[in-house]
């Protein structure tokens, strides 16, 4: 099978589509990217692409930020993503990746009048934090703040505090960790979102909280209330209500739904899948999938092109 890219404006072979080590982007963490999931539904052989325009929305606006000056409408970055992946046919699940930086020289440590461009392309994917339940610790690093480094927006500089989070955690001893704000309030994780369980009520922090403003987030939200029924709170998160939350799951692309065990030493309810994480981590994968009828119109299905 060969892969291809979309490569200055045109889809190319993979091995094509390389930048030379002189770019700027490359030097100063001055570009943004995204992440994106197509699920392979067997029974349909159907390649399911999720909420292709609002991934495409939140790129062009981290894009914004940076001051990248792009004509491009989400519509036609969908189009674009669905035209490469029906070129490279995955029958399994793939990851999306589109990349926008900025194509210049090393000399110029600023945003504004920079050569922009957007590459995107796509790979297999596995389950990413895995099935088990989560050991996780509070971070001793803090979530960039928006005073800094905007964490609403996917910031390649900005992963450079994921990578600080994620590598201390790990080496640690534990899955992931949950970051703090600068006032001490619960962000995110190192890549992915926050979420708990508390009185029955889901929890999880606001978008002024400095995380990013996660698709999987707003759809689990949206989900847990029309389909479920549930009570949910977007509001500031204390440190110590994590040690005595019911449920904890961390929630993004990459994470899909994965279940927290303990935090800090102590363990969340009974250490086990809580019924709450999993009525949303069932109805997040039947979505996902196109299993269920009514949220179709989140999913893009990729063209299958004739085999000559
Ligand atoms: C820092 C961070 N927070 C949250 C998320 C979840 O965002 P989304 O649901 O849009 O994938 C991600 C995704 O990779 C992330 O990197």
């Amino acid at each position: 099978m060969t892969q291809y890219a979309y490569f200055n404006g045109s889809i190319v072979p993979m091995a094509e589509a390389n930048v030379s080590i002189a770019c700027n982007t490359l030097h100063y963490g001055t570009g943004c990217f995204g992440g994106l999931r197509g699920y392979w539904n067997e029974e349909k052989e159907t390649l399911y692409t999720f909420r292709l325009v609002e991934h495409y929305k939140r790129f062009l606006n981290s894009a914004k930020l940076l001051m990248c000056n792009f004509d491009y409408t989400p519509e036609e970055l969908r189009d674009i993503t669905l035209e490469l992946l029906a070129r490279e046919g995955w029958r399994e699940n793939v990851y999306i990746r589109p990349l926008a930086y900025k194509d210049d020289g090393i000399y110029r440590v600023w945003l504004h009048d920079g050569n922009d461009k957007v590459a995107i392309f796509s790979q297999p994917v596995s389950s990413y934090l895995g099935e088990k339940m989560l050991n996780v610790c509070v971070s001793s690093w803090r979530r960039v703040d928006d005073t800094a480094i905007p964490a609403r927006g996917k910031i390649s500089g900005a992963y450079v505090n994921s990578a600080l989070i994620k590598s201390d955690a790990v080496l640690s001893g534990y899955d992931e960790a949950v970051v703090l704000n600068q006032d001490g309030h619960v962000s995110e994780g190192s890549a992915a979102n926050f979420m708990m369980v508390r009185d029955g009520v889901l929890i999880t922090p606001p978008i002024t909280s400095n995380l990013l403003e996660g698709i999987t987030r707003r759809s689990i939200l949206h989900l847990a209330q029309a389909e479920l029924d549930l009570e949910v709170q977007e509001r500031e998160i204390d440190r110590t209500e994590l040690y005595i939350a019911e449920e904890a799951f961390f929630c993004g692309t990459g994470a899909q739904v994965s279940p927290i065990g303990s935090i800090d030493h102590r363990t969340v309810g009974d250490g086990k899948l809580g019924p709450v994480t999993e009525q949303i981590r069932d109805l997040y994968f039947d979505v996902v999938y196109g299993r269920n009828e009514k949220y179709l119109h989140w999913l893009s299905p990729v063209p299958q092109l004739e085999v000559a």
